[in-house]
Parts: structure tokens; sequence; C-alpha cells
């Protein structure tokens, strides 16, 4: 593992450790806000079907996976530490949610089984360096079922070095990092997957999510 891998997941654990979902002003605590938005995301381009097994990148509390988990077979949520992933467990099992796996950050490669017919992700790739996510994409890719795809938000922000390797901090302490189209497109090759489609949003001012569609090649 490299310098700049190691030292972006000690942020996020130090982050988690700290409360980062209780302290947040966008989240405002464990609460069941949202989360309707992934399903909407990945209906956009795959249906979803209650055999289905997904890996949640970044699932942090579970607020995604609580209206995802009901819909589908099994969810597999990868987050930084114990603290966090025990925080899902919890949050979701007090919402009758028992089909939830958590995945260490650093022992997804392993723990992850074959057979994965969606990979999805919200806001979460942002706060990775590109190194993280190529990583991601490359052994995700190896474990999806024939059909299997991508279903990944990124953020693109306007006057960014896109080249930039690394995330700075925002105000918050999280990092952020912007992936341009052209960008996806090489991660989507890195990976072998086949680039589908991209939709973009314009989320505010400043900022468009890029949701890719990457499927696993015939
Ligand atoms: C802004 S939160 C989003 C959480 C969740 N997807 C949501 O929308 O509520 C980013 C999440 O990514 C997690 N994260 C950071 N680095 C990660 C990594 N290398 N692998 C997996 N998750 C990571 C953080 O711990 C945090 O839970």
């Amino acid at each position: 593992m490299d310098d700049t891998i190691r030292s972006n997941l000690s942020v996020w654990k130090r982050l988690q450790d700290e409360n980062y979902f209780e302290n947040h002003p966008c989240y405002k605590g464990i609460s069941d806000f949202g989360g309707q938005e992934a399903i909407q995301a990945i209906e956009w381009f795959v249906p979803i079907r209650e055999q289905m097994k997904i890996v949640v990148i970044g699932c942090g509390y579970g607020r995604e996976t609580l209206r995802l988990a009901p819909l589908v077979d099994r969810v597999y949520g990868i987050d930084v530490n114990e603290t966090i992933l025990k925080k899902a467990v919890d949050y979701l099992a007090a919402r009758n949610v028992n089909n939830f796996t958590p995945v260490l950050a650093e022992a997804f490669a392993e723990d992850v089984p074959e057979g994965i017919d969606l990979v999805f992700s919200i806001v979460v790739m942002q706060h990775l360096t590109r190194d993280l996510v190529r990583n991601y994409f490359l052994h995700l890719a190896k474990k999806l079922s024939p059909g299997g795809g991508f279903v990944v938000q990124f953020l693109d922000e306007p006057g960014v070095d896109h080249e930039k390797t690394d995330a700075s901090n925002t105000g918050g302490g999280e990092p952020s990092i912007s992936w341009s189209p052209w960008q996806l497109v090489d991660l989507a090759r890195n990976a072998k997957l086949q680039f589908v489609e991209l939709r973009t949003q314009l989320v505010t001012e400043a900022a468009l999510w890029h949701w890719a569609y990457f499927r696993k090649q015939e």
C-alpha cells in the first residue's frame, strides 16, 4: 500500500472514530434520510431483482442500504473500520434489515465473494485517491457475475486540476477529488469493463455528478 492510500485511509478511520456522520452538517446524525436516490440511479441503468447480490462501496451507517437491502438477496457493505461498520449493522438490524454483510475496506478483495450482480456507490469516490478507486474497480470487476455491472457516482467540479492524483482536504476534513468523463473511460478500460453510459446531473451551482454505468464484458 503506498503512502497516499495509507494516508487517505487513516484520515477516514479517524473521521469515523470522531463520529463523522453525527457531526456532519449534511447528515446531522444517523437518520433515515434520502436513500431513494440510490434506487432511482440504479434503475436508470438496470432493473433491481430479488436475487441480486450487491456491493456498496462506502456504505457509511447504512443510509442507502436501508432502501436497497429489502429489494435484493444480499448487500455487502464496505467501509473503513469496525467503528462505522458496527454502526451500520446496528442501524440496519434495528430496522429489520438482516441481509447485510459488513466488509472491512482493507479486506474487501478477500472477503467479497464471487457472483456479484451490482457494485453501487454514492458520495464516496470523490473522497478516495484515484489509486484506491482503480483498485476497487479492478478487483470487484473480477467478481461480477455474467451481466453484472457498476453503478457509481463521481463528482466533477469546475476549475479543478483533473490530473491531480491525491485529494486535498475540504473544510470538513474529507478529501475531495474530481473525475472527468475521459478519466472515467480510462477507469473502465483499466478494469476491463465495458463503458456503457454516463448520466450527468447538476447537483449544486458548481458540482456535476456523473453516474457511471460500466458492465462486465461478454
Ligand atoms: C460521505 S460518506 C457517504 C456514505 C454513504 N454512501 C451515504 O451516502 O450515506 C463517505 C463514506 O465513504 C467511506 N470511505 C472512505 N474511504 C473509504 C474506502 N477506502 N473504502 C470504503 N469506504 C470508504 C467513509 O468512511 C464514509 O462512510
